[in-house]
């Protein structure tokens, strides 16, 4: 059967971060690819040297050159640009369609039997742009949010509680901006409610929190966004898909009727195998939550609509 072959698009903070864990994971062989000459080269050869030194078997190689994709399993799309401090991710809206679009176009044409990972910003109208130029069938094309928002979500809350971050479960639904739906409700601590943990007021703030994660850090940093944790979550998923696991996560994912939607990617929980998103979860949702989701709905078909202009 051979290795499985991992195409990693834009070797930026947030690529170059894929390929290491992807790679430190013995998950596949990585191409990455930018169009910055000697960068993706220089960090294909400094991750190919770590190899030895974490005792995994892949080959890892950076190119400019998309016919090294060849036959790829699975596309990781990371290119495009990253917010400052001031920007919302909406902001990139224009840039990264156009690189988005391309980057996609030509990767899936080289390997039409791939499954897209996207985590170029604006994450639900950057993911619908991949699956429009890719010509792939919806359920090949996930974007990564839901991954990480609730990685934001179940670190903020293991640490409030001073319990283990595997014990703490949760979900995340609609689109991955203000607008995301954190479900309290079916947060749990070892399958027991978070409410049991801490008021209702703290789990708010943790709430708010996680919804200003992404522009927490890119306060911090200034300079441009986050990238281990984004890269830690879209690796969680490759591996999903990769190793047919089955992981039932929170991604954005083509809705059919799910959830009443349908024409757009929109953050739901999905059971994640080799054919891509294999089952959309649809889950009862209280009236809160409906309304959260219904707005949150609302703005990433404003996007589409900016997308669909565009392309
Ligand atoms: N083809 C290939 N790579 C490209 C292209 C293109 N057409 N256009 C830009 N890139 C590359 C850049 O050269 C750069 O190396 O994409 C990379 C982006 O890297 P960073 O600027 O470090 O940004 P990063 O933090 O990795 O974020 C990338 O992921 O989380 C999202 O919002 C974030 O949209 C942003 C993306």
């Amino acid at each position: 059967m051979g290795r499985k072959k991992i195409t990693v698009i834009g070797a930026g903070n947030v690529g170059a971060s894929v390929a290491a864990y992807a790679s430190a994971q013995e998950l596949g062989d990585v191409v990455l690819v930018d169009i910055l000459d000697g960068i993706p080269q220089g960090k294909g050869l400094d991750l190919l040297e770590t190899t030895p030194v974490l005792g995994v078997d892949t080959l890892v190689e950076g190119t400019n050159d998309y016919e090294r994709t060849r036959g790829s399993d699975l596309i990781i799309i990371t290119a495009g640009i990253a917010r400052k401090p001031g920007m919302s991710r909406d902001d990139l809206l224009s840039t990264n369609v156009r690189i988005v679009g391309s980057v996609a176009e030509t990767a899936a044409s080289l390997s039409p039997n791939a499954i897209i990972i996207v985590v170029s910003n604006p994450l639900d109208a950057m993911v619908y742009t991949a699956w429009k130029k890719s010509h792939f069938t919806a359920r090949r094309v996930i974007g990564m949010a839901g991954v990480l928002d609730t990685a934001r979500f179940r670190s903020f809350i293991a640490t409030e509680v001073g319990v283990s971050v595997e014990d703490v479960h949760a979900l995340v639904l609609g689109g991955h901006g203000d607008t995301m739906v954190p479900l309290t409700q079916s947060c749990s601590i070892g399958g027991i409610p978070v409410t049991k943990f801490m008021s209702a007021q703290r789990l708010e703030e943790i709430v708010q929190r996680t919804r200003q994660g992404g522009a927490e850090i890119v306060g911090l940093l200034k300079t441009g966004s986050a990238y281990y944790a984004p890269a830690a979550s879209a690796v969680q998923m490759a591996k999903s898909v990769l190793l047919d696991k089955k992981r039932l996560l929170p991604v954005a994912a083509y809705l059919q009727g799910e959830y009443g939607e349908q024409g757009i990617f929109v953050g739901v929980p999905a059971i994640l195998g080799s054919e891509g998103v294999e089952k959309v979860v649809e889950i009862d949702l209280n009236p809160q939550e409906q309304a959260g989701f219904a707005k949150s709905v609302v703005a990433v078909r404003e996007l589409v609509k900016e997308v669909d202009a565009l392309l």
